[in-house]
């Protein structure tokens, strides 16, 4: 079965088989990426505009990596370097570089909600590359991804997102992917970094890091968003990192073995500590990896469904 949608917007109303089907088809991209030649066809006379109007790495280079790992030609866009700095409008810019018969628009945007305004004025496929606090589908589809691979299912598990749950759409995104695949989910964090009717998601709230740990199988530990002008929420870093940082000290105090995760940037002694961050229970790296994977999956899947 192709997905339901013919774009990536968010994972809010994503049916469990899509996401099965995002997970199960990552399985043999990532394969892929092992190969001593780590390109396959599929996307070859297919064009993808990459349009990042906010800050990236992980995301602006996996997606480049995978379009390119598939074969399609890649064209890469940042606000700053193009007629958006004049005052061109989104859809202005979008139309035109559709005109040039792209077929699939990559975006990222401050504003939430600017790539479902883009889905609706342009004919090219549209994947949501983070928009403000709202949304980060591939991120999650990537966090969720390498639970599996690390714990061997998402059903039954118990998944806490941690820190500055206000501005995140990693965890907002985090949050409808693994209810809908049958995990728990729980977020901790000041009471000033926790959005108002949070709970009405389906989610337990913690203000107290320590009363969460012994109970969870994995933490995903998110940064303070400075940008955004969390700072002005709790009175100082240092603060933050004694009441919510992941320390080797708090997580010994679990009866097991927690996966640690984080989604980039990350802020170190600040949200996790140096060592928790390079632990053997970290799986940082594997999720940046599992990135170009999910990735290639999700262009695939909207590619050849069209
Ligand atoms: N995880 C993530 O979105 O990182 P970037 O902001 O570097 O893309």
């Amino acid at each position: 079965m192709p997905l339901e949608s013919r774009h990536l917007l968010g994972l809010q109303g994503m049916s469990q088989p899509d996401i099965q089907l995002i997970l199960d088809t990552a399985i043999s991209f990532r394969e892929v990426l092992e190969r001593p030649i780590k390109k396959v066809p599929p996307l070859q006379g297919k064009t993808i505009a990459n349009m990042f109007f906010e800050n990236s790495t992980r995301t602006r280079f996996s997606f480049e990596l995978a379009e390119r790992r598939l074969s399609a030609d890649v064209l890469g866009f940042q606000a700053s370097g193009t007629s958006v700095a004049k005052g061109e409008t989104l859809k202005d810019t979008a139309r035109n570089i559709e005109a040039m018969k792209v077929d699939m628009v990559v975006m990222r945007h401050s504003a939430s909600g600017a790539p479902h305004y883009l889905s609706q004025v342009i004919n090219a496929n549209v994947i949501n590359a983070g928009d403000g606090s709202h949304e980060h589908p591939t991120q999650a589809l990537l966090d969720m991804y390498t639970i599996r691979e690390k714990l061997g299912k998402l059903d039954g598990l118990h998944v806490c997102i941690v820190g500055d749950i206000a501005h995140s759409r990693v965890a907002r995104s985090n949050i409808y992917g693994l209810k809908t695949m049958g995990a728990k989910v729980s977020v901790c964090g000041p009471a000033t970094l926790m959005p108002r009717g949070i709970e009405k998601l389906g989610v337990d709230v913690y203000h107290h890091i320590d009363d969460i740990i012994p109970h969870v199988d994995v933490l995903n530990v998110l940064r303070i968003q400075l940008e955004r002008d969390a700072g002005r929420l709790f009175p100082t870093i240092r603060e933050f990192h004694n009441y919510y940082g992941i320390t080797r000290q708090r997580l010994e105090r679990s009866p097991k073995p927690i996966t640690i995760m984080h989604p980039g940037p990350i802020n170190r002694d600040v949200e996790i500590s140096a060592d928790v961050a390079d632990s053997e229970h970290s799986v940082i790296l594997q999720q940046v990896l599992n990135g170009v994977a999910i990735r290639m999956a999700v262009l695939y899947l909207l590619a050849t469904r069209n």
